[in-house]
C-alpha cells in the first residue's frame, strides 16, 4: 500500500545523456524505490543496468519516424500501472521536461489523481557541453544560448522564428535536428548569419562511442540529407565552438575520419 491508499505513484526522472555518473542522487533513488520502470530508447544500458533485479522493465522505446508504443499509450500505461498500486519510475532520456514530453505525461497522470514527482536530468545539451568543453555562454561570445527543436510534429514543416534565432551572439543547441540540417542551416544563413559560422556535430553525447565533427553551416546546407544515423546527434551552432581546445579539436579531426559520422555529414 502506497499513500495510505492502494493507488500508487509516478517518478518523472531524467536518466541523462547517457554517462550514469551524470544521474543525479535524487533520480537514481527513485529509480531503487520503483517497482517497475518504464524506459525509452534514448536510455544508455549503463543506465538501465542500475536497476536492481527483480524490477520489472517495460521498453516503450520510439525510434524516429517509427513509433513502438504511441505517446497515448504510454499515458495510459503509467496511469493504469499506478491506478494498480504500482510505483512507477518513468525514465526518460535527459531531461524529462526539455523535449521530453514530461509535462503531457504529468499532466494525465495528475487529471487521474496520480501522485507525481520529478527528478530532474542532465539535458544533452550540457552533457555534450561538458564532454566536449565547448560552452554554451561565453563572455564576448554568446550571450544567450536557445535549445530548438529540429523537427516538427507528424513531420510538418519546421516553421521556426527564424530572425529571432540568427543571431552571432547567440548559441543555438538543435535536438532532433539531424534530418532537417540542411533546411536549418539554409534559413539561418538566409537569415544573416556567416557561411562560416560554426558548428559543432555529436553523436553519443557522454557515451563511450560519442564522435564528433567541427563544421559550418555552409558546409551543413550542401550536404544531402541524412537519412540514417548510429545515435542520437546534436548541432551546437554558434561562436563559442571556437573554444574547443587544441586537444579537443586534435581528437575531433581523428574522429571525423570515423566512418559513422562520414555517414552523417558527407552523405
Ligand atoms: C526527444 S529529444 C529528448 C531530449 C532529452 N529530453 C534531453 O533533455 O536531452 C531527443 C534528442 O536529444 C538529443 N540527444 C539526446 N541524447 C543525446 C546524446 N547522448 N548525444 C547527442 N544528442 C542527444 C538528440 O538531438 C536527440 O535527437
Amino acid at each position: 500500500m502506497l499513500n495510505g491508499s492502494n493507488q500508487g505513484e509516478v517518478f518523472l526522472i531524467g536518466a541523462g545523456p547517457g554517462d550514469p555518473e551524470l544521474l543525479t542522487l535524487k533520480a537514481l533513488r527513485m529509480i531503487q524505490e520503483a517497482d517497475v520502470v518504464v524506459h525509452d530508447r534514448l536510455v544508455s544500458k549503463a543506465i538501465l543496468d542500475l536497476i536492481p533485479d527483480g524490477v520489472e522493465r517495460i521498453d516503450v522505446g520510439k525510434k524516429p519516424n517509427h513509433h513502438p508504443v504511441p505517446q497515448h499509450k504510454i499515458n495510459t500505461l503509467l496511469k493504469d500501472l499506478a491506478e494498480r498500486g504500482r510505483r512507477v519510475a518513468r525514465l526518460k532520456g535527459g531531461d524529462p521536461m526539455v523535449f521530453g514530453r514530461g509535462s503531457e505525461e504529468a499532466a494525465v497522470l495528475r487529471d487521474a489523481g496520480i501522485p507525481v514527482s520529478f527528478a530532474p536530468g542532465i539535458t544533452a545539451a550540457q552533457g555534450v557541453s561538458a564532454s566536449t568543453g565547448v560552452p554554451l555562454t561565453h563572455r564576448g561570445l554568446a550571450t544567450s544560448v536557445r535549445f530548438v527543436t529540429g523537427h516538427c510534429r507528424a513531420d510538418m514543416p519546421l516553421d521556426l522564428d527564424w530572425d529571432g534565432l540568427a543571431h552571432v551572439d547567440t548559441t543555438l543547441v538543435v535536438y532532433m535536428g539531424h534530418a532537417n540540417m540542411q533546411h536549418i542551416a539554409g534559413e539561418l544563413m538566409q537569415h544573416g548569419l556567416p557561411s562560416d559560422h560554426p558548428v559543432l556535430v555529436v553523436v553519443n553525447g557522454t557515451r563511450p562511442n560519442e564522435s564528433r565533427l567541427v563544421t559550418h553551416l555552409g558546409a551543413l546546407q550542401t550536404k544531402r540529407a541524412v537519412i540514417a544515423v548510429p545515435g542520437p546527434v546534436l548541432f551546437i551552432i554558434g561562436r563559442v565552438v571556437s573554444l574547443l581546445d587544441g586537444e579537443g579539436r586534435a581528437e575531433t579531426n581523428a574522429i571525423l575520419q570515423a566512418p559513422e559520422l562520414r555517414q552523417v555529414l558527407h552523405g
